[in-house]
């Protein structure tokens, strides 16, 4: 049995997709099962919530491998980002080890530091090192920019885009390697079937350990400004705009106000403005994805623009 969270997001979604259609049996640790959609059905299901430790044990029960995706870009009323993406991942490790799971696939992300700007890199950190510090062989995911058509931020630019000109947080100047999620998903079920070829193990045994603990970073073939992709996302809608570089004082101000007048309704919050600060480039560029058999599509390929 593979325990899976964050079934209900990006990569969650795609990856449990082909889970299901390989006939794995998976149990979904879900706050709400009506998100899983039609695979509600195909799966098992553990009602859960990050911010709710006693709901893993049960979620373990009888479990082998935990993909844990689940992790929020902002505060919830029930735990903050550092509770969300940290604290609990540490207490799901130790779920995991007690209830005898053999392997713990986590996702991080490129650029996680402690010194970090942004709360969601600086709690990502530590949560990898409670996955490496772990005595389960552990695999930690790192991806650039992860999209899809229609994901939550191509829509949200897709609206700002009905503007005369889109408004940027900072200068869009930050890079990263956008993957697509299919191409990322295609990564994770590979790495579930073994299929890397072990010389391209980055295995760190810590305190001497015999424990394998495995990074892989995945990034597309393009290294791109955010500017860039507001560029290109517009051309695939075939929408030019001129952009709009907000100084990010002005935009920490205006979206502070909006989470205090919408609460959690707000469209975007100033924790995930500033992740557009970030530099998300992996030095190994495709080299982990191509190594699993999955060659990176370009976002202009995927987005159908020019
Ligand atoms: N997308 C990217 O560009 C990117 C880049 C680098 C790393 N990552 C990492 O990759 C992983 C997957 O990202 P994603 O884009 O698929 O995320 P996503 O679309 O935002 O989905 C987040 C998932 O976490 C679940 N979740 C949130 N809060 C929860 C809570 N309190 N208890 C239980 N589940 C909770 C959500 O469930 P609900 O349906 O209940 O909300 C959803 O299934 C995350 O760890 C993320 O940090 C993503």
């Amino acid at each position: 049995m593979l325990l899976l969270t964050g079934a209900t997001g990006l990569v969650g979604s795609a990856l449990l997709r082909r889970l299901v259609a390989e006939g794995q049996p998976v149990r979904c640790l879900v706050r709400d099962p009506r998100r899983l959609g039609p695979q509600r059905v195909r799966v098992q299901i553990a009602l859960g919530d990050l911010a709710d430790p006693p709901s893993f044990r049960n979620a373990m029960r009888g479990v082998k491998t935990v993909v844990h995706l689940a992790a929020s870009t902002r505060d919830q009323p029930r735990g903050s980002i550092e509770e969300l993406a940290a604290i609990a991942t540490w207490r799901m490790v130790e779920a995991a080890q007690r209830a005898g799971v053999e392997r713990f696939v986590f996702f991080s992300t490129l650029g996680a530091s402690t010194h970090h700007r942004a709360r969601l890199f600086r709690a990502k950190a530590l949560a990898e090192q409670a996955v490496r510090e772990s005595d389960m062989r552990s695999t930690v995911i790192a991806p650039s920019l992860v999209y899809a058509p229609g994901d939550r931020w191509l829509t949200l630019l897709e609206r700002l885009s009905l503007l005369p000109v889109v408004p940027v947080s900072g200068s869009g100047k930050a890079v990263c390697q956008p993957i697509w999620v299919e191409d990322v998903a295609g990564c994770v079920l590979a790495i579930l079937r073994d299929r890397d070829a072990p010389s391209r193990r980055s295995t760190v045994a810590p305190h001497g350990s015999a424990t394998a603990h495995e990074r892989y970073e995945l990034a597309g073939p393009q290294t791109l400004t955010y500017n860039e992709i507001i560029h290109a996302v517009l051309s695939s809608l075939d929408r030019e705009r001129p952009l709009l570089p907000v100084p990010t004082p002005i935009v920490s101000r205006m979206l502070r106000l909006l989470e205090r007048t919408m609460h959690t309704s707000t469209p975007i919050t100033w924790d995930e403005a500033e992740l557009l600060e970030a530099n998300m480039v992996s030095k190994r560029g495709v080299a982990d994805a191509e190594a699993f058999g999955v060659t990176p599509q370009p976002m202009s390929a995927v987005l159908g623009a020019g």
